[in-house]
């Protein structure tokens, strides 16, 4: 099994490209099949989830040919509707496919994702969404059973917790429905809004794109014919390379980046004693002199996002005092505590906070990566701890960041992957 070899201390500099977003690639692959028409698809990121879904498109019988960073998908052979458990299971996100199968062919079968590393994640509002559109859903065998024969209805969709992914299935079933389907306590994530775009850019009416309440008018059943997508820059990869120089104390060039995507990481990493050059697409970080505590509670978009907490946990062990993280969105996001107290961090856990006591080093050692951010927290206090740190199953960081050890290689961190236990 692959690890990533880091020794620390190696100050950092020049400019990293910022990827396509897996988390707005993942719905919009997804939204392919509510299409029987060719659609290409620009600026994915090279990392295994995609591969994933795309894989999975390829078993339901649509044509998938993908490049790196480019997939022309036709989905007009569609000849399953069935999501297996073997690719479910490597990747929740899978779930996606479960409203744009639904919509576009009446009936589908997805295996149930079940748990994860970061908590339980239920799929329970998907589900009555599509209920109140008039689905019929049985789960048997492990698997969610859809039907609706006569196909979906638009309906008045009010969510009980914010869901993005909740959303993103919703608003694919909405397209197809018949009628007018509102959604409210919709979620505002750039990929939820990206997704709604590409929808409305087909002739779907879409109303309210961006806020908490969305309007759909569905076509009735008939299939969408998409333009090409150009997938937007990677908001949580640049964050983190924010941090990678927050860190180490360097100032890093992003380009290709969305600044205004990035706001809440902006100003946390601000309050730290950061500065920013912001022009056009490109970002410079100037680092703090000395990097002050933070408190942060992280919330739906344009809150501070869930998916920065553990890369701003590792910054705050470098800080000059104490800070506090809470974790509002998932019950068990703080895996990597142990891992990063195993580097020399002084961190505690109460319930969803964990109080970061900022040390003077930090110290390689062998460390193992729990789920995708996790394991960037792992890296990014890789960085600065003094001496050599192995960080295990980084099986999860391919998941989600394309080419971390070659980017980080180019920015001068001396950082290698390579095999064996
Ligand atoms: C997406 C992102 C993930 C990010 C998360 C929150 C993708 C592929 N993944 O995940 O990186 O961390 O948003 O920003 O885009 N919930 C329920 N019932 C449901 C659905 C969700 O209780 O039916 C709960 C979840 O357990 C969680 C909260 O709602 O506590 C938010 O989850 P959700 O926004 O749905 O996250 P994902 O779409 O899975």
């Amino acid at each position: 099994m692959d690890y990533l070899q880091i020794n620390g201390g190696r100050k950092l500099g020049g400019t990293v490209t910022i990827s396509g977003a897996k988390n707005a690639a993942l719905p919009i692959i997804a939204a392919t099949i509510l299409s029987d028409r060719p659609v290409t698809l620009t600026n994915l990121p090279n990392v295994v989830d995609i591969r994933t879904l795309l894989k999975l498109l390829g078993m339901l019988g649509g044509e998938v040919a993908h490049d790196n960073t480019r997939a022309e998908i036709n989905n007009g052979a569609i000849n399953s509707t069935k999501a297996v458990y073997e690719i479910v299971s490597q990747m929740r996100a899978s779930i996606l496919v479960l409203g744009p199968l639904l919509a576009r062919f009446g009936e589908c079968e997805v295996s149930l994702p079940g748990g994860c590393a970061i908590g339980q994640r239920p799929i329970d509002l998907h589900l009555k969404a599509l209920e109140a559109m008039g689905a019929h859903i049985e789960i048997k065998g492990g698997y969610v059973r859809a039907e609706a024969p006569e196909g979906l209805k638009g309906a008045k969709i009010i969510f009980d917790k914010i869901t993005v992914g909740g959303t993103e299935n919703i608003v694919m079933a909405a397209a197809l429905a018949h009628g007018t389907t509102t959604i409210l306590n919709a979620a505002k994530e750039p990929e939820v809004v990206q997704l709604c775009e590409m929808i409305r850019d087909a002739g779907v009416t879409i109303e309210g794109i961006g806020t908490s309440e969305l309007r759909i008018e569905g076509t009735g059943g008939e299939p969408l014919h998409f333009k090409e997508v150009e997938i937007i820059p990677d908001r949580i990869e640049a964050g983190t390379y924010l941090c990678a120089g927050a860190i180490t104390g360097s100032s890093i060039t992003l380009e290709k980046v969305d600044a205004g995507h990035i706001r809440a990481s902006i100003d946390k990493l601000e309050s730290m004693g950061c500065s920013f050059d912001i022009e056009g697409d490109k970002i410079t970080i100037h680092p703090a002199e000395t990097i002050r505590p933070v408190n942060l509670i992280t919330t739906e978009y344009p809150g501070f996002p869930t998916d920065m907490q553990a890369q701003f946990m590792a910054v705050a062990t470098m800080a000059e005092g104490e800070s506090l993280i809470e974790e509002r969105l998932f019950e068990n996001r703080f895996m990597h505590v142990s891992e990063l107290n195993r580097l020399g961090a002084d961190i505690w856990l109460k319930g969803s906070t964990a109080a970061v006591k900022g040390v003077d080093k930090l110290y390689g050692a062998d460390v193992m990566a729990t789920d995708l951010r996790a394991s960037s927290a792992l890296v990014l206090a890789a960085l600065v701890a003094e001496g050599t740190t192995n960080v295990r199953r980084i099986y999860h960081l391919d998941r989600g960041y394309d080419d971390l050890e070659g980017k980080l290689s180019k920015l001068g961190a001396d950082i290698v992957r390579k095999s064996g236990k």
